[in-house]
């Protein structure tokens, strides 16, 4: 009798399953973004029963002996809300703030995001480059009162406007500053230019848990240097296991933003994000300082200025964060191979960028590691309304073995005005003291 009920129950077990796999094929063809997702889900979700344990060096009874009872292990939350190219459209820029919960529909801070932000290019191909810098700045100042943060990078453009570069400048666009030098001013000296200088970096690390530090804590950490494996170019996954630090289960539990991607073979990566950011800064510096060359067109192209460094050049270059569009265009498998070395190299789990765009909507590839979400929301483009999402939870688990077990759970989302797209959902069981101010 009982063993019958459980052979039941096994046929229906096993019914579901071929079913949800049928689900899966028949839709293939029909929404392939959509079931990309899903698979990715799927995939996901049938290791989700056993979630992988990991074991922090530190968790040896001492140190969980050391946790005092008076701080108790509290579940922690975190909500990330990342948006794309907008190339001067405040309108719709409003659109995708409102709809992603980061602002009311006066365009105010709401506090539902614990951090906003944006991958650059906020400028050109449109007119509303003053009004959303100046938003920008607003939408910081805002934040920071209620514990938010905004992070702001700059663009390619950004960085071709600060050289003089003006080749996807509206000529109405100029109008709204009152004339060529004033805009020149503007975005060196001025508001805009300041803004930049102090509140714009090239890219930035963010950790999921503050067990890591505040925003931008570089990785690897200056007092834990992480020795890398030379790359042979032979052996990707030989080389990757060496990557990850294995006595820090958390060390990895960061995000990186830039604008336009991260390449496996830029000489900068590590430590990140500071040495790219140092060499970001040092670059504007020497263009907003330098005398305005006549912008191009009509005049010929500036460059950059003499005494540009070797390594700010290629900061500037093809391959470096404002340019790169490998991870748009690389195959399947050659980016899902070098992607795990950026991972590595950076202290983090994906990677978040914008620059190419796909009209459709939010592009994710390789499970997830990398986001692509630039999907032209200016009306110059005409391209999909759209923000990523990124919930985070940390939650204790009771055991009886009085050991500090937590489920780490990430939610990753692409949000559009009319639906929303699960991409990532993962969860892992991991065991340590972590302790952490809160913010
Ligand atoms: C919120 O929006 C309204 C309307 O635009 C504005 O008057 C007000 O100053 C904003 N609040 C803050 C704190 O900026
Ligand atoms: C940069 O951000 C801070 C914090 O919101 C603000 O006080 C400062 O004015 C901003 N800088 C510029 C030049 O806008
Ligand atoms: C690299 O290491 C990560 C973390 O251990 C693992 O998830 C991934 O599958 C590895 N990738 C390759 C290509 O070996």
């Amino acid at each position: 009798m009982a063993s019958s009920r459980f052979l039941a129950l096994l046929a229906v077990l096993i019914g579901l399953y071929f079913a949800s796999r049928f689900e899966l094929h028949k839709t293939l063809g029909v929404h392939e973004r959509a079931t990309a997702a899903f698979s990715s889900i799927f995939r996901q979700a049938s290791t989700e029963q056993t979630p992988e344990v990991v074991i922090a060096e530190q968790n040896s009874q001492e140190a969980f002996k050391s946790a005092t009872p008076s701080s108790p292990r509290r579940p922690f939350t975190r909500h990330i809300v990342a948006v794309g190219d907008l190339h001067g459209d405040l309108g719709n820029a409003q659109t995708v703030l409102q709809f992603s919960g980061v602002v009311d529909s006066f365009g105010n801070w709401t506090g539902d995001a614990d951090f906003f932000v944006q991958t650059g290019d906020i400028i050109d191909r449109g007119d509303d480059t003053i009004k959303l810098f100046t938003w920008m700045e607003s939408l910081r100042a805002q934040a920071a009162k209620v514990g938010g943060v905004v992070l702001s990078h700059l663009g390619n453009h950004e960085v071709m406007n600060a050289i003089g570069d003006w080749r996807y400048v509206y000529p109405s666009e100029i109008e709204t500053f009152g004339s060529v030098a004033a805009r020149q001013k503007m975005i060196t000296t001025g508001r805009i230019g300041r803004a930049w200088a102090q509140n714009y970096t090239a890219t930035s690390r963010l950790p999921l848990h503050p067990h890591l530090g505040p925003p931008n804590t570089p990785f690897p950490p200056p007092d834990h240097p992480v020795h890398f494996k030379k790359d042979d170019g032979e052996d990707g996954e030989e080389e990757n296991s060496s990557y990850y630090d294995a006595n820090e289960p958390l060390s990895h539990s960061a995000l990186s933003f830039v604008h336009g991607g991260l390449s496996p073979t830029y000489s900068n990566l590590a430590p990140f994000p500071t040495k790219i950011n140092a060499l970001s800064s040092s670059l504007l510096h020497r263009l907003q300082s330098r005398p305005q060359p006549p912008p191009h067109p009509p005049s010929p192209y500036p460059g950059l200025p003499h005494g540009t460094t070797h390594e700010e050049v290629e900061l500037y270059d093809a391959n470096g964060p404002f340019w790169y569009r490998g991870w748009a265009t690389d195959s399947e498998a050659k980016a899902c191979v070098d992607v795990e070395k950026v991972l590595a190299r950076t202290g983090t789990r994906r990677m978040i960028m914008g620059h190419t765009p796909d009209f459709t909507g939010i592009v994710s590839r390789c499970n997830g590691k990398i986001i692509i979400i630039d999907t032209g929301i200016s009306h110059a483009y005409g391209g999909a309304l759209s923000a990523l999402s990124i919930h985070y939870t940390f939650t204790p688990v009771d055991n009886e073995a009085g050991e500090p077990r937590w489920i780490e759970r990430e939610v990753v989302s692409a949000l559009y005005v009319d639906r929303q797209e699960i991409i990532v959902d993962q969860e892992r069981e991991v065991v340590g003291d972590f302790r952490f101010n809160e913010v």
